[in-house]
């Protein structure tokens, strides 16, 4: 849904937000999520861990932000 609102299939139908910009919010997102776990207070098993999960989360919504992008024949 997340993905769909910023196309004009769901939402307002006169908002599309290309995906340049929804990639590049994604990528600041995934590096600020890295850095707050970095200085997290989690011992030195849990914060590799927890980087890693959410990463793999990260790259999931990724994928769906990409699929519902029908980028309205701007390519
Ligand atoms: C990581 C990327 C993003 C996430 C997680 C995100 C999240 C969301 C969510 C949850 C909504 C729905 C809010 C609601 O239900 O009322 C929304 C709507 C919206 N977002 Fe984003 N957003 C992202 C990127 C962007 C970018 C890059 C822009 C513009 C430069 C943007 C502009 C908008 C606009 C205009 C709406 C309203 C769309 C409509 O009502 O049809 N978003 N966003």
């Amino acid at each position: 849904m997340v993905g769909r609102i910023h196309t004009t299939t769901a939402g307002n139908s006169e908002i599309s937000v290309p995906l340049i910009q929804m990639n590049a919010l994604m990528g600041l997102l995934s590096d600020v999520l890295a850095d707050a776990l970095i200085e997290s207070p989690f011992d030195s098993t849990t914060t590799p861990k927890t980087i890693r999960a959410f990463n793999k989360l990260m790259w999931i919504q990724n994928d769906f932000v990409n699929r519902h992008d029908v980028d309205e024949g701007q390519q």
